[in-house]
């Protein structure tokens, strides 16, 4: 299995982004996660496509947009347009998510659903065959720093077994709280991509921490 690892720059430098995202490409990322919070859908307000778009030539990596935005339609084809590779949303967020689904890959980007915590599957009974990643979050979104949910695990190992059924390539990545200490448990539960914000943005060392996670990952 491949895994992949995705700094979240909500917890970088925001006075120095284009820096900060060079020093994790260079410490060994394997994707930007780029968080958009909007006050409304989550109660918080980060960044929008022109960050996203200011970013872009910083960094060769994959841009992988996570919209906590309602609604949601509107802004992706200037997400598009400012880069992104990937974009993800909420279904609770979009009034019709296969249409949501369909224009994020109209505008050329990979397609994700992100379901919270408590966040039923069923939203996968309909979409899963159309995306090419599915986040599930292990914290509540809105903000970086929090502690990871332990019974999200369960809903990791329940999308792996749908993914491997439908037999097609689709990332699982998870969101909130991954640390080198519990990158394992999430990666044995079928996770392949990992989103860090604070365990990574806040060492000291990125290199040295990404390559920790990497370790970790080594034996699961
Ligand atoms: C939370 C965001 C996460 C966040 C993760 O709403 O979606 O991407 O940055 O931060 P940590 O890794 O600190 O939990
Ligand atoms: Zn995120």
């Amino acid at each position: 299995m491949a895994f992949r690892i995705a700094p979240s720059i909500l917890s970088a430098d925001f006075a120095r982004l284009g820096e900060e995202v060079r020093a994790v490409a260079s410490a060994g990322a394997d994707l930007i996660h780029f968080d958009v919070m909007d006050n409304h859908y989550v109660p918080n307000l980060t960044v929008g496509p022109l960050v996203c778009a200011a970013l872009k030539p910083h960094v060769k990596l994959p841009l992988d947009v996570h919209l906590m935005v309602r609604p949601v339609d509107r802004l992706i084809p200037d997400f598009a347009k400012a880069g992104a590779s990937i974009i993800s949303f909420h279904p609770e967020a979009s009034e019709h998510v296969d249409r949501t689904i369909a224009l994020i890959k109209e505008n050329g980007c990979k397609a994700g659903l992100v379901l919270n915590p408590a966040s039923p599957l069923s939203f996968l009974d309909h979409t899963l065959d159309k995306l090419d990643l599915v986040l599930l979050m292990s914290v509540n979104p809105g903000f970086g720093g929090q502690q990871f949910i332990r019974s999200v695990l369960p809903k990791v190992s329940e999308v792996r077994k749908r993914i491997d059924k439908l037999g097609r390539d689709i990332w699982l990545e998870v969101d909130g709280g991954i640390k080198t200490e519990n990158i394992a448990e999430a990666a044995r539960a079928g996770a392949d991509t990992f989103v860090a914000g604070s365990a990574i943005f806040g060492s000291k060392d990125y290199a040295a921490t990404i390559k920790q996670m990497r370790e970790k990952l080594s034996v699961v």
